[in-house]
């Protein structure tokens, strides 16, 4: 049996191998193995934001998630360097993500881009950089109006990501939020596969679609907003979903836990934001149980809908996508 903690060591790794209550982590097509259940930090307001990746660490997450247009990852770095001063981890065994904002996508920004937020995080490389989003706004604009969108460029934007892999500071690249169809687009350009696609992903928007192109192309889905985004603007009802709170109620979890657990499951890693050390806790003790098949069978009846749909990337003039459809090619 595993641990019920991220425990990053060989000997962990290798006994998760097989097991039915891990994985603990998932291989990526570079051979890096990445901790399965990440700390999201979207959302996690600056003077909090910190406490939460020591408390997360402490507890035993290994994989802490973050991105440049999160506006927290100067914070961030100030935790990770408190966490490895005081030797409660090394680099080494700690996963960071991190992702190139749209206003960067032009190829001479991209490197710089990388560069100030490994300045921010205090750290020489990520494991891993993700594009993180299928479209361009104007440089040194902030957000996502219609009226700084800028055209699209993205053979360009991954051929400079490719230049970070190969100089090493990112260890992995990868893409965000991108549909079926734009990621087969990409892997008919890409002379380095991505890694992973980071998308919206939890029992009431289970993308089988993408999770099938990706199994076929060695490309690891992550999930972000696992629990349904509850604390977003589109105030998320999926862990008050009647099937879900009955699961937990016969294994005597909490919803939280069973959206997690079923993500684990179905092959991808999961990244649970919380800024809560309970809530912390509960969303990483998903390892010394699991769904028994007739259960997590009755997860695939849910009502499907995407919760985070993107309208701010849409306008009709424009945008390089005029429709919703457009911009997730009619996954929507
Ligand atoms: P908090 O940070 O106060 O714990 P998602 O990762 O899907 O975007 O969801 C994040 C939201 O879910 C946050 O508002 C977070 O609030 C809340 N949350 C995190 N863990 C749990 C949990 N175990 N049970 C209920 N809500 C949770």
């Amino acid at each position: 049996m595993v641990s019920p903690h991220l425990i990053w060591s060989e000997e962990e790794m290798e006994n998760d191998k097989g097991s039915e209550y891990g994985p603990l982590y998932f291989e990526l097509n570079t051979g890096a193995k990445m901790p399965s259940v990440g700390l999201g930090t979207w959302k996690a307001p600056p003077g909090v934001v910190g406490d939460a990746v020591i408390a997360a660490v402490k507890a035993g997450y290994r994989h802490i998630d973050c991105a440049r247009v999160y506006d927290n990852e100067k914070e961030v770095g100030v935790a990770l360097k408190e966490l490895f001063s005081t030797n409660v981890v090394k680099r080494s065994e700690i996963w960071i993500t991190s992702k190139l904002w749209c206003s960067d996508h032009a190829p001479e920004d991209v490197s710089k881009a990388l560069s100030k937020t490994l300045e921010d995080l205090q750290l020489d490389y990520v494991d891993l950089y993700l594009m993180h989003w299928p479209f361009r706004t104007k440089p040194g604009s902030r957000g996502f109006a219609p009226e700084i969108m800028a055209p699209l460029c993205l053979p360009e934007t991954w051929s400079a990501m490719e230049g970070l892999f190969a100089s090493g500071q990112a260890r992995a690249i990868g893409v965000s939020n991108f549909s079926t169809k734009k990621l087969e687009n990409l892997l008919a350009f890409a002379k380095v596969t991505p890694s992973v696609n980071q998308v919206e992903c939890h029992p009431e928007w289970q993308q089988p679609a993408l999770h099938n192109i990706c199994k076929s192309t060695g490309v690891h889905l992550s999930a972000y907003s696992p629990l349904g985004s509850p604390g977003s603007w589109v105030k998320g009802e999926t862990l008050k979903d009647s099937t879900l709170i009955e699961i937990a109620k016969k294994l005597n979890k909490s919803p939280a836990q069973v959206a997690l657990r079923w993500g684990i499951q179905s092959g991808h890693s999961v990244l649970p934001k919380s800024v809560n050390e309970s809530r912390i806790k509960e969303n990483l003790s998903l390892f010394d149980w699991c769904i028994p098949q007739d259960l997590f069978s009755k997860i695939s009846s849910i009502h499907q809908r995407r919760l985070l749909r993107g309208e701010f990337a849409v306008h009709e003039t424009l945008s390089p996508y005029k429709s919703l459809q457009e911009l997730w090619d009619g996954e929507i």
